[in-house]
């Protein structure tokens, strides 16, 4: 039998960063949204001899298959058991741009607890599901939750759910082909002078009306006030220059508030409907906005599976 999911994508509509504490880690503070661009991953019991899991990639390239979070979060969940589970044979197709911000490993991660546990006929608690997860990486508890939105906290294994957004928005999102490693982004955070408390009350502010429901015409006003909350942005542009052209670029071509998601590379704006998104998305793609070769451009709702649109420019 094979088991099927299609694991989604995030946002980061804000992101506040604390001190570094001495696990080497800064904890954070920030409103996740999940957005309509998933990967697909397929999971069945191996039938060959070998024993071992077997992951299969396609779809976009560049992700590696050694110490895939895919195979760690198998691996884990098969220790945690003690049971001398069967091999599984794993298939990947990745959508969801890689090193960009946008937590695609870790989706697939909290993905691939769910299908493997039902794949060996294991039960997981809400409790040990949420346990294994925080093991396996910052973001994956939030994919774990099943939230739509949520202010993820700590290292992120706190997770509260927040009602999300009433009506279908458009994220119109850029990924260029710039590298952000995220130790080197929290690195030149550390260096730059480290936590200010300026976006504390702005966090608390969105989570409230999220928490009421927040209509998609909404959003748009929202992103022009969330233009500096993100507290990774000047440690991003100074390790990637051309990140802070490409915003303006972005926003002198589209009259809108681009903001980073996570440590990047992905910039997004936010749309009242998916149609605006990639009314904007098609007319960046046939304009010159600088730093745009290259880049991947997609315009989505926040549902999915599927985005509307997508370009490479
Ligand atoms: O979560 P991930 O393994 O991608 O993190 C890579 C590195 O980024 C960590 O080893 C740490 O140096 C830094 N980091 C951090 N605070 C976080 C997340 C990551 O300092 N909350």
């Amino acid at each position: 039998m094979t088991f099927t999911a299609r694991p989604p994508a995030k946002l980061n509509l804000n992101l506040e960063v604390g001190p570094r504490a001495k696990d080497g880690f800064h904890p954070l503070r920030s409103i996740f949204l999940r957005i309509g661009l998933s990967d697909r991953l397929k999971v069945r019991q191996s039938t060959a001899d070998a024993g071992r899991d077997v992951l299969t990639l396609s779809g976009l390239d560049g992700v590696p298959v050694e110490g895939n979070l895919v195979l760690h979060a198998v691996q884990l969940l098969r220790r945690r058991s003690g049971l001398p589970l069967p091999a599984l044979a794993i298939e990947l197709d990745k959508q969801i741009p890689v090193a960009a911000g946008l937590a695609g490993g870790s989706s697939d991660a909290a993905a691939m607890l769910e299908l493997a546990a039902a794949c060996w006929g294991v039960g997981l608690s809400d409790g040990e599901r949420l346990a294994l997860a925080a093991r396996l990486g910052s973001d994956v508890p939030f994919f774990s939750s099943g939230a739509t939105a949520a202010l993820v906290e700590g290292r992120g294994e706190r997770v509260a759910p927040l009602g999300g957004v009433i009506g279908r928005p458009g994220v119109l999102l850029v990924t260029p082909a710039i590298a952000v490693p995220t130790a080197a982004a929290f690195a030149a955070f550390d260096e730059l002078g480290g936590p200010s408390a300026a976006g504390e009350r702005l966090t608390d502010e969105l989570a409230a009306a999220l928490r009421a429901g927040l209509a998609a015409d909404e959003l748009p006003a929202w992103a022009t006030r969330l233009r500096e909350a993100n507290d990774l942005w000047p440690a991003a542009v100074r390790l990637a220059p051309a990140l802070d052209t490409l915003r303006a670029g972005l926003e002198s071509a589209t009259g809108r508030a681009w903001l980073l998601s996570g440590s990047g590379s992905s910039l997004f704006a936010l749309y009242a409907s998916p149609d605006e998104a990639t009314q904007a998305g098609a007319a960046l793609a046939s304009g010159e906005a600088p730093g745009l070769v290259g880049a991947r451009l997609i315009a989505t709702d926040l549902e999915g599976p599927d985005p509307r649109w997508r370009q490479q420019a």
